[in-house]
């Protein structure tokens, strides 16, 4: 393969920028050219793609955001908006295209490879939802952000004698609230894949409260409700001064964690590795810290699980 292609897609993640200098610098160092492609596949359509060469991924490995830029793109579903795509990439020599996503972004990238544009994907998403891998990008500079937000709003709950609700992202998964509601002591989670009585947390913050409590974190995922949603219902059942907090975007920002670079670093190279030997169709993980391939249908042919064990051990260690 003489020339590949690199795009970001779907909502940014920190660390999306360390993953397409692995791929521009590893496939340099193997005498391919490599074209990146901007606004995810938006660009694929308009035709925004440009050469990169190693010193266009300078100084973005400590970068947050994609310095390529990410959309979202419904019309990408149609096969005759995906054509124009794939005569853009034709038309420049390209054989080989690395997205980096997260679960509609590998949709895209599947019926991509159907259709003649070899394809890897790589995981990028704050939301740690992806089949086939233990982690996503993102995932681990975003639950850090959360972390040192619940500790600074501990520190007002407490002053306060308040209940803080506070809203994570993580779309239909409880991953960034549950590791979360384990690093941050919070005192309850909620998460889609466990249904949780309210009643049972109004139980919790008041048994707290006659024991001396000072406050009470409730960690809420996005996917399960809303925190104002929450608070509605918590006030149902129990009386106590109640403040949420939405932490919204900023989930998104920030220089990526150590963890996340190494992570993105090790998944650009071998989609690179992939490409060379003409495998494709695949998505890059990483399973019991060794990098894994896994067909696209193969992800989307089950729903994503959440660790149990884990989601045990957070009520327990937060009676
Ligand atoms: O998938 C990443 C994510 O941040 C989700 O956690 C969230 O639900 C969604 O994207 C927000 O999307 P947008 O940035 O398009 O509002």
């Amino acid at each position: 393969m003489k020339k590949i292609a690199v795009l970001t897609s779907g909502g940014d993640s920190p660390g999306m920028n360390a993953a397409v200098r692995a791929v521009v610098r590893k496939a340099i160092y193997h005498d391919i050219e490599v074209y990146g492609v901007y606004q995810g596949y938006q660009g694929l359509i308009t035709n925004n793609i440009k050469q990169l060469d190693r010193g266009a991924v300078g100084d973005k490995i400590q970068r947050g955001g994609t310095f390529l830029q990410s959309a979202r793109c419904p019309e990408f579903k149609d096969p005759k908006v995906r054509q124009q795509g794939i005569e853009n990439l034709k038309k420049l020599g390209i054989e080989g295209l690395v997205v980096v996503g997260g679960d509609g972004s590998y949709r895209g990238a599947q019926r991509l490879n159907e259709e003649g544009i070899k394809t890897i994907g790589i995981p990028g998403t704050i939301d740690n939802d992806i089949n086939g891998t233990d982690f996503t990008i993102g995932f681990d500079t975003a639950l850090n952000t959360i972390i040192e937000v619940v500790d600074k709003i501990r520190d007002t709950a407490s002053s306060h004698e308040r209940t803080f609700i506070i809203e994570v992202m993580g779309r239909d998964a409880g991953d960034l609230a549950l590791w979360s509601a384990l690093a941050g002591g919070a005192e309850t989670v909620l998460i889609p894949e466990f249904k949780k009585d309210v009643q049972e947390i109004a139980d919790k913050i008041q048994q707290g409260i006659e024991r001396g409590k000072k406050h009470s974190i409730i960690i809420v995922a996005e996917g399960v409700m809303s925190g104002e949603d929450c608070a509605e219902e918590l006030k149902k059942y129990i009386n106590v001064d109640t403040r949420v907090s939405v932490l919204g975007h900023m989930q998104r920002g920030g220089s990526p964690s150590g963890i996340d670079r190494v992570l993105a670093s090790r998944f650009g190279a071998y989609a690179v590795d992939l490409l060379m030997n003409d495998e494709t169709g695949l998505a890059v993980g990483i399973q019991n810290n060794k990098l894994t391939k896994t067909k696209f249908e193969d992800i989307f042919s089950s729903q994503h699980k959440i660790d149990e064990e884990m989601y045990r051990l957070t009520n327990e260690l937060s009676i």
